[in-house]
């Protein structure tokens, strides 16, 4: 039986790379942005159809090392599965590389296709782990935030080595997401921050320190619906990652120009390095943000309402 199962995108409202070094972080899901694999049985030998990632061929031809093939190997060993047949098709509107957790969110979907073509239920902690062990071999030291916020498709506090806490936000509030149009691969980014943590460890860990503490203030400020403070949150966590050295000035760009819209705060969001923006602003001011954001570069715009 042909099955098909999505999984959203996300970003990180606090505490993205403090997140790798034990520091508290926020995540939202994003379920309006979603990648979407559907596993068709057939009697050929299994091939992928994913042409949005220019692949299209047979698993087989794939070189040993390729992600997909790496994935779907970590996948069907952890499922029991042996898929040597049929199509496995992927698609995706979650831009890649750019801070949305495009790659666990492809991830998350081939889990739940092939779990539920092959009659498998699997709690959202399940797909997680798999995913977990999944994003590793590409990301090197992945915190295990974007599989479990991707899985659990909820807003959580994260704390790594810890289960995801879901939080409960007081009010809805519209997030403004912005590309700046650069791809960066997570891996780089995270190993930028440890060879500079490695040189400097001291103000590398107050840097931690002053993130992890964004973090463990927005949780009573979200909890009250107080968007006042959880903009002056985000902008004091940008200023950290700037000074971590994950900003860029394409990014900052963008996000001064949608403070100076009206956003509440703005933030880059994920590894950085490229990637995108978030700006917390009221609904009324949605437009004039998307408008500045774009006037300041940003190649792909769009507003979504973040619910409790
Ligand atoms: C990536 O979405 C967030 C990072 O903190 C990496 C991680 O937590 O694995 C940069």
């Amino acid at each position: 039986m042909s099955c098909s199962a999505t999984a959203c995108a996300k970003v990180i409202l606090f505490g993205e790379h403090a997140v790798v070094y034990g520091r508290p972080a926020v995540a939202l899901p994003l379920p309006g942005l979603r990648a979407r694999a559907e596993y068709l049985p057939g009697t050929s030998p299994l091939s992928l159809d994913a042409p949005e990632i220019g692949v299209t061929s047979p698993l087989a031809a794939l070189s040993a090392g390729h992600p997909l093939r790496e994935t779907l190997r970590i996948v069907c060993e952890r499922l029991g599965l042996e898929v040597r047949k049929g199509t496995l098709r992927i698609t995706s509107g979650i831009p890649v590389a750019s801070g949305l957790g495009s790659g666990a969110a492809v991830t998350t979907a081939i889990v739940r296709a092939l779990a539920s073509a092959h009659g498998i239920d699997l709690a959202p902690a399940q797909v997680s782990a798999i995913v977990f062990e999944a994003e590793a071999v590409y990301h090197g030291t992945p915190s295990g935030i974007d599989n479990s916020v991707i899985a659990l498709e909820r807003p959580i506090l994260f704390i790594r080595g810890t289960p995801p806490q879901p939080l409960d936000l007081g009010a809805p509030f519209d997030l403004t997401i912005a590309d700046s149009g650069v791809r960066s691969e997570t891996r780089v980014a995270v190993g930028a921050v440890r060879d500079a943590w490695q040189r400097d460890t001291p103000t590398f860990e107050r840097l931690f320190d002053e993130m992890g503490a964004c973090a463990s203030q927005s949780l009573r400020a979200l909890a009250q619906g107080d968007l006042a403070q959880v903009g002056v949150l985000m902008n004091r966590n940008q200023d950290v990652l700037e000074r971590l050295g994950v900003s860029t000035a394409g990014l900052e760009r963008i996000a001064h120009a949608a403070r100076h819209a009206g956003a509440l705060g703005a933030k880059l969001t994920g590894a950085g390095m490229g990637g995108n923006i978030i700006a917390l602003g009221e609904p009324h001011l949605a437009a004039a943000i998307r408008a500045a954001c774009e006037a300041a570069g940003a190649r792909w715009v769009r507003t979504t309402t973040v619910q409790p």
